[in-house]
Formats: C-alpha cells, sequence, structure tokens
C-alpha cells in the first residue's frame, strides 16, 4: 500500500530551512508513503465574507488536500507559534463550515528550527488546531528538528546518521498511524 500524503510547509521563502529539510525527509521515506508538497503561498487571505465565491487557487488547494490520505505539517516557528501563512491555509482548508477538506485526515507534525528549542512552541499550537479539525494526530514519535542548519549536507541529504535513522523511524511510524486512522481503505 501507498499512501499518498499532503506536505504543508509552513514557510514561504525560497530558501526556506524548513523546506529543505522535507525534501531531506522525502528523500529517506519509506516506499509506503509518497511526499508530495502542497503549496501555500498563493493563497489569498482568508475572508469569511469570499466564502463560496473561491477563486481557482483556493478550490485547487482544497482539492489536493481532499485527495490526500494524509497530512505532514513541516513548520518552522514564528514569535513561539505557526508562522501566518499556515495559519491561514489551515483557516482556508477549514470552510466552508461542515465542508473542511481536513476532518478526519491523520496527520502529523515536524517543527523545524535552527535553534536549539526545535520549534516546540509551533509544533504544540499546531497540535491544538489538529484537534479541532478532528485530525488524528501522531502522538508518537514527536519530532523537534533544532539545529537544523548542523543536520544538512551540501548534497541536500540528512547528514546526520543518527537523525536520519530517527526520521526514517518516524515516517514508518506515520505509515502505521496512516494505516491504523485512514477512514478508506486502499487498492493498491
Ligand atoms: C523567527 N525565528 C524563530 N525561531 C524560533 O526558534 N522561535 C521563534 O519564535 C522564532 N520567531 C521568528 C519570527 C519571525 C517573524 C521570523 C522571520 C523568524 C527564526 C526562524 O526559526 C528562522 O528564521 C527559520 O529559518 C525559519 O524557517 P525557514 O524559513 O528557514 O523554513
Amino acid at each position: 500500500m501507498v499512501w499518498d500524503v499532503a506536505v504543508i510547509v509552513g514557510s514561504l521563502r525560497k530558501d526556506s530551512l524548513t523546506r529543505k529539510f522535507v525534501l531531506a525527509m522525502a528523500a529517506i521515506a519509506p516506499d509506503t508513503l509518497k511526499l508530495r508538497i502542497v503549496e501555500i503561498g498563493a493563497l489569498p487571505m482568508y475572508n469569511q465574507d469570499l466564502e463560496g465565491n473561491d477563486p481557482a487557487v483556493v478550490v485547487d488547494f482544497k482539492t489536493a488536500i481532499q485527495k490526500a490520505d494524509a497530512v505532514l505539517f513541516a513548520t518552522p516557528e514564528y514569535n513561539r507559534s505557526v508562522p501566518g501563512a499556515l495559519k491561514n491555509a489551515i483557516d482556508i482548508g477549514s470552510r466552508p463550515y461542515g465542508g473542511s477538506s481536513w476532518s478526519a485526515k491523520p496527520a502529523a507534525i515536524v517543527s523545524v528550527s535552527p535553534g536549539a528549542l526545535a520549534a516546540f512552541g509551533a509544533n504544540h499550537h499546531l497540535r491544538q488546531s489538529l484537534v479541532f479539525l478532528n485530525m488524528p494526530t501522531m502522538p508518537q514519535p514527536e519530532a523537534y528538528i533544532g539545529n537544523v542548519t548542523q543536520l544538512l549536507g551540501a548534497d541536500g541529504r540528512i547528514s546526520n546518521t543518527d537523525t536520519a535513522k530517527f526520521i526514517q523511524g518516524f515516517l514508518t511510524s506515520f505509515a502505521a498511524w496512516i494505516e491504523a486512522n485512514s477512514v478508506k481503505t486502499k487498492a493498491s
């Protein structure tokens, strides 16, 4: 079974360390997971007045989430919480009321920071939203990636052996979590 995982990257910048780490994760993911980044940078700011009149970029975003079997959130930390762009994407996907694109999708979180605290605050603020969104979010293993500049090699891969092993275990656990919590059974 191969699970299609939408990856939401919380940073919009071109040289994002979070995005680099996600790409490095994808390179060592088990065969049972297909990680594909769903972009959030072109989404408009959520405005309830515009509901029901979604521009194509919003429709495409919601469709991409609905099609996915699961969601991996990769977030940096801004001021001890999630970046506004990530919260905006979450809000957009959550509406219209009763038609959330996120509901029941198994999820996991990896928080990434060049600092030592590993974006713990963002990781847990995000968990709070995912509880409300009815996304079964993998409790363990937790993934707090601190000092990330020391973990990525010039080739774009995870250069630290222990971190690479940890991420492989994290993704293997996520595949099992998706299997256990998926509302649909996949044929292949
Ligand atoms: C930060 N940064 C940061 N880091 C952290 O560990 N805790 C924090 O609360 C914050 N706050 C914060 C606010 C704002 C507005 C910015 C721009 C940055 C630093 C942040 O971790 C660093 O810039 C990362 O490199 C951002 O992730 P990407 O863009 O490299 O993926």
